[in-house]
């Protein structure tokens, strides 16, 4: 049975935690899907694990659709998710434009980053009946501005701004939403403090589901893994093994 993004409340009565991954073509979200995953994240990580850019800032609109439609052919039951990208989403009618192109291309709800600076984003889809996934914490898409990555909410006025956001956004109507990087006892405050699930990545175990970029999973982006990422799988390893053997076969095999 197809899951609906109400359906990801169940973790609020006591339901299992959810366990969330990215994709971003048609194998690897039937995979998931196929394996029970409740969400699927067709996520702007794919500028850096499949389209080779340096960060998440570089990912178009143009290649989100191309992804969420590929991973849409694949998923049949879990919630697809599609990120709105870097600059797509600068003002109110900008994100619906770009959200209902997402949507269009088979996402169920769409993801941004940010919390009280995007409020008039966020008021905009829900009133055009449009899904959306929160995104607090380390926000990728402010690499540039910030110049590295950091774990949010060490300090006390830092802890109280994520809170604010997370309730804002609670209040604002998004469906659920990631907690990326941060302290896991400001991840924890923020889920007892708000009524929508929180996935958490790099926050700790107290948050309602976990989310990890697929690749850091399974051993396949091997240039970086988080420190947070344990992989399951080298399947980068594999794959050098499979080719070596296969320039071998050829090597050998010809008259
Ligand atoms: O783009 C992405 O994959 C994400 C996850 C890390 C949450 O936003």
């Amino acid at each position: 049975m197809a899951a609906s993004l109400e359906s990801l409340r169940k973790v609020r009565d006591g339901g299992p935690p959810l366990a969330t991954l990215t994709a971003y073509d048609y194998p690897s979200a039937r995979l998931l899907d196929e394996a029970g995953v409740d969400l699927i994240l067709v996520g702007d990580s794919l500028g850096m694990v499949v389209l080779g850019y340096e960060d998440t800032t570089h990912v178009t609109l143009a290649e989100m659709r191309h992804h969420t439609r590929a991973a849409r052919r694949g998923v049949k039951r879990a919630v697809l998710v599609g990120d709105l990208p870097y600059k797509t989403y600068e003002t109110p009618k900008q994100a619906v434009e770009s959200a209902r192109q997402l949507l269009d291309d088979g996402a169920d709800a769409v993801k941004l980053e940010g919390g009280r600076e995007v409020e008039p984003q966020v008021r905009a889809l829900i009133d055009d009946g449009i899904p959306i996934i929160g995104h607090l914490g380390m926000l990728p898409q402010r690499i540039q501005e910030e110049g590295r990555y950091r774990k949010k909410g060490k300090s006390e006025d830092e802890a109280a701004r994520l809170l604010d956001d997370a309730q804002l956004l609670d209040k604002l109507g998004v469906k659920a939403m990631v907690l990326e990087s941060m302290f896991r006892r400001v991840a924890r405050e923020i889920t007892e403090a708000v009524s929508i699930p929180t996935i958490g990545i790099g926050a700790g175990n107290g948050c309602d589901g976990q989310i990890l970029v697929t690749h850091d999973l399974i051993g396949a982006f091997p240039w970086f893994c988080p420190p947070f990422a344990i992989p399951k799988a080298n399947v980068a390893e594999s794959i050098s093994r499979a080719v070596s053997a296969y320039v071998e076969d050829v090597r050998t095999s010809h008259d």
